[in-house]
């Protein structure tokens, strides 16, 4: 039976949603998946990548970066990820990739992973989320920020309080669909 590690790096939380959908579509393929939020474990204890048949990584973007744990789990991993980078799927979750998919994959995919020396056959990006509403993570002055955004690049006059989800939960069913169809080759 084929064994699927997932780990991805959140903020705010809308990669992490990304990743749970991910996957349960895995699961219902009949394939034993193990998942981990890098921020809530020690990256030692993640077992040697050969274990399994196939990785799944996805972080969100802020600034243009990935989260530092997904960084730095890259950087640590790198000679192990490239052994397998066949079998390596690589997703990020950010506003760029509302617009233009292609450009968010260019900005915050390839490079990076190049720079590590790792090329992945699957990689994609999806579009974001920014939560307004009460008691959300967004806060303080990313908040700030985050409204101005709304009011500027959507034309939305009053932000507040509300949920903008961008995220295209067929496409990321899709990619999930892929990455289990990669692994029967
Ligand atoms: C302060 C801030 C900065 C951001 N910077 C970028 C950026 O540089 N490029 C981009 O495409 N999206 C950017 N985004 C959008 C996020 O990638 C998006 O909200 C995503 O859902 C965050 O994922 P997470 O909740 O998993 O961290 C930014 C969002 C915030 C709040």
């Amino acid at each position: 039976m084929s064994k699927v590690l997932i780990l991805y790096g959140t903020r705010y939380g809308a990669t992490k949603e990304i990743s749970d959908e991910i996957e349960k579509v895995i699961k219902d393929n009949g394939i034993t998946t193990e998942s981990y939020d890098l921020k809530e474990v020690n990256s030692k204890n993640i077992p040697p990548l050969d274990q399994y048949d196939g990785i799944l990584i996805g972080t969100g973007i802020k600034m243009g970066m990935w989260t530092k744990k997904v960084k730095s789990f890259v950087q640590k991993r790198k000679a192990e990820l490239k052994k397998m980078q066949a079998s390596l799927g690589f997703y990020v979750c950010c506003g760029e990739a509302k617009n233009d998919v292609s450009k968010a994959i260019e900005k915050y995919i390839t490079p990076k992973l190049e720079k590590v020396g790792i090329q992945s056959t699957l990689i994609n990006a999806f579009g974001g989320a920014y939560d307004l509403r009460d008691g959300s993570l967004v806060t303080g002055m990313t908040r700030k920020i985050v409204i101005g955004i709304m009011k500027e690049e959507e034309g939305i006059e009053n932000p507040e309080g509300k949920l903008y989800d961008y995220r295209d939960w067929e496409k990321i069913r899709d990619f999930a669909n892929q990455f289990v169809e990669g692994l029967k080759k």
